[in-house]
């Protein structure tokens, strides 16, 4: 008889211990960009794809009340890290840069723009990873590109140049008769938070998203292999791409030397059909 109350008792704390290693699902709160509607809100819980590690991120719409904890954390990941801000040294990490923050703050005026927090810091919100999304409209390329002659930032110009410049070049409205495209504009995750898939879960969200708010095509500038790597494995498909040691000036310089191993700059694009799964549909 006691050796069975022992043996219950035990079963009873592994059940116990069981249950507090279970991870909390996810929050996942998106507002949807409905034009021309008003925005709906859409509350889902979801489980994050993401690794144990992160079992307490937040995915989140970012607002624009988010804007300066938005930039705060681009300064001291993207500004800093993307291949080709690297390249023309744009700024050093933590530093501002006025022109490539207002080309952020215009993506999340769009209201398609998600962030991860991590819900285990208390009280300040640690955002972990973002991802802008904007509209982009046939004449935005030219419009921006035409905006670059009175930019005073010799490096943002360089940059900008090439993504505008490719943009038109290889032209997504006409080869795919749209009037509006779904860009994945910027994709940043924090250094401390690298390699736990929280980009991949960003891009997935995004996808939804643009297919939640009835955009027929995605597009995103991949400027490195491991973004190229993320949208691939998300059905994204290379449109055209730029070799950056192609990209010379005409004296046969390289404008933008970017370091191994980045060698192009891909545009992907996902087309975007009803009944189409979200997430790892295509192989790498
Ligand atoms: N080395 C090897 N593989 C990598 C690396 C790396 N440094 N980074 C990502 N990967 C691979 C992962 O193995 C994973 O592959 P899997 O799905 O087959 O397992 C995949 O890429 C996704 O990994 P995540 O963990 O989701 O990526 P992470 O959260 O670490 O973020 C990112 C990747 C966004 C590229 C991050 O390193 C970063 O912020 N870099 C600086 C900014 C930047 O370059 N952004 C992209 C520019 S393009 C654009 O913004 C549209």
């Amino acid at each position: 008889m006691l050796s069975l109350v022992v043996h219950f008792c035990r079963l009873l704390q592994l059940l116990q211990s069981r249950k507090q290693t279970t991870s909390p699902r996810n929050t996942v709160h998106f507002i949807l960009y409905n034009p021309p509607q008003n925005y709906r809100e859409l509350v889902t819980n979801r489980r994050s794809s993401a690794s144990a590690s992160c079992a307490t991120m937040e995915y989140k719409q970012i607002e624009m009340e988010d804007c300066d904890q938005v930039l705060e954390h681009l300064r001291r990941s993207f500004f800093a890290d993307e291949p080709l801000n690297k390249s023309a040294g744009l700024c050093q990490n933590g530093s501002s840069c006025i022109a490539l923050e207002a080309h952020c703050v215009e993506a999340i005026k769009d209201r398609m723009s998600l962030m991860a927090v991590d819900a285990k810091v208390e009280g300040c919100c640690k955002i972990a990873g973002v991802v802008l999304n904007g509209i982009l409209r046939p004449g935005n390329a030219a419009k921006s590109l035409k905006k670059l002659d009175s930019t005073s930032d010799a490096d943002f110009r360089k940059i900008f140049e090439l993504l505008h410049g490719h943009s038109l070049k290889y032209n997504l409205f006409e080869h795919f008769a749209v009037g509006s495209i779904f860009d994945v504009r910027i994709l940043s995750v924090d250094s401390g938070y690298r390699g736990q898939g929280i980009a991949n879960e960003l891009v997935k969200q995004s996808v939804a998203v643009a297919k939640a708010n009835g955009f027929r095509l995605m597009k995103a500038d991949a400027t490195g292999i491991f973004s190229q790597k993320i949208f691939r494995s998300h059905g994204f498909e290379v449109f055209s791409e730029q070799p950056y040691d192609k990209y010379t000036d005409k004296h046969g310089k390289v404008i933008l030397p970017v370091e191994a191993p980045h060698i192009k700059m891909q545009q992907l694009y996902k087309r975007i059909c009803e009944g189409d799964k979200d997430d790892k549909e295509q192989p790498h």
